[in-house]
């Protein structure tokens, strides 16, 4: 029988360097020879382009409303025969996640009421529990920083006031999953090697467990 693979997602505000640690984990998957499926949310799906048309502020959509199409998107990424997340895990591949329901968590959940959206997610059959989540925990004013620097146009939740309580929203919906999830805490407001070197050694305890 094959071994069912890993889920690992990856989440942290807008700026906290997802991107760059992700493709250093990516790396160093591919040196140990390891395989792994890389995907993120929302996904590049119909739903996934409804999403992004809301986030870059061209079709104004409430928080219920949002929460709703990340969740049918999710539903999507899950259970899609193709090359959805059940798929790859049971066929023995490990998926890497950029996001995922915690996001929603931290994000609608400012907005919308928190246990709503987590019970329609948690309860969902066809929505995996991660095996790991690692949040890049980054100061608000650094986030910012980077997305000055590096976005042109900014979505909706791309502004101080949000991050901060996207921030505290993260950290109450962690209180809340304790004993429940395995969520790793990194401080992602080092150098990018020692960050990277921490995601790589909670990546290699789940590998060995
Ligand atoms: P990203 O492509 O930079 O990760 O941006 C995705 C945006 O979508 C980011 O602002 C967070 C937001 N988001 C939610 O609001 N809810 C969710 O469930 C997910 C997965 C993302």
């Amino acid at each position: 029988m094959v071994k069912r693979g890993k889920f690992i997602v990856i989440e942290g505000l807008d700026g906290s360097g997802k991107g760059t640690q992700i493709s250093l984990l990516a790396d160093h998957i591919k040196k140990t020879g390891s395989q792994a499926y890389f995907t993120a949310e929302p996904t590049a799906s119909s739903v996934g382009g409804m999403i992004r048309d809301a986030l870059g502020g061209f079709v104004r959509r409430d928080a219920y409303e949002l929460s709703a199409l990340f969740l049918a998107d999710r539903i999507f990424h899950n259970a899609n025969p193709k090359n959805g997340i059940k798929r790859y895990l049971s066929d023995g591949i490990d998926v890497v996640c950029d996001r995922y329901y915690y996001s929603s968590f931290a994000y609608q959940g400012i907005d919308a009421d928190l246990d709503w959206v987590m019970k329609m997610n948690l309860e969902c059959k066809d929505i995996v529990k991660p095996d790991l989540c690692i949040f890049l925990d980054v100061d608000i004013d650094l986030c910012e920083s980077r997305i000055r620097e590096n976005r042109f146009d900014r979505e909706i939740y791309e502004n101080v006031e949000s991050q901060r309580r996207i921030r505290k929203r993260f950290f109450e919906v962690f209180d809340r999953l304790m004993g429940r999830e395995n969520i790793k805490i990194v401080d992602a407001g080092r150098t990018i090697p020692e960050v990277s070197a921490d995601i790589i050694k909670i990546y290699n305890e789940l590998k060995e467990s």
